[in-house]
């Protein structure tokens, strides 16, 4: 069920990527179809990397804090470590921001365009332990097709 779930997002998000040039609308349509495919997501968006800090991105969800320095939260481990956190508790993360008092779990994928940090995606969940290796495995296949656009329109 979750896998063909990701296999319809997938082809979907190729597609979408044939024909586009503007990273904003790319950006913003991954939120909108990711939102639309999986199920229990409470929150999806990117953080772009800006001089040492994330900047919300294009995202689907409640309003979000605008800047999140590397290092700091789910996602400014994952950008620093370049790997993919999963929190199934974000109650137990030591160092969780809190955007949304309703979130209780979280996966937090770099994006990179050939090896260098261009981001992270984040999805969120009200649900506990919403996240699994499958996530993990299709939510990077996700962010690399990302990287590969981006480094075609050359941004
Ligand atoms: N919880 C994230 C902050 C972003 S929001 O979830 C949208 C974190 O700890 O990095």
């Amino acid at each position: 069920m979750k896998k063909n779930d990701y296999q319809i997002l997938l082809t979907t998000l190729k597609s979408l990527i044939e024909d586009e040039v503007h990273t904003i609308s790319l950006l913003a349509n991954t939120t909108a179809i990711i939102k639309m495919t999986l199920p229990a997501i409470s929150w999806v968006g990117f953080y772009l990397l800006q001089n040492k800090n994330l900047i919300l991105g294009p995202f689907q969800g409640r309003v979000a804090c605008n800047s999140i320095p590397l290092g700091r939260g789910v996602c400014g481990k994952s950008a620093l470590s370049k790997q993919t956190i999963i929190v199934k508790d974000v109650h137990t993360f030591p160092d969780h921001i809190a955007c949304d008092s309703a979130s209780n779990s979280e996966i937090v994928i770099p994006i990179f365009i050939k090896e260098t940090l261009y981001g992270v995606l984040d999805l969120d969940s009200t649900k506990f332990a919403r996240f699994t290796k499958t996530d993990q495995i299709f939510l990077e296949e996700i962010a690399k097709e990302i990287g590969y656009f981006l480094e075609k329109i050359n941004k």
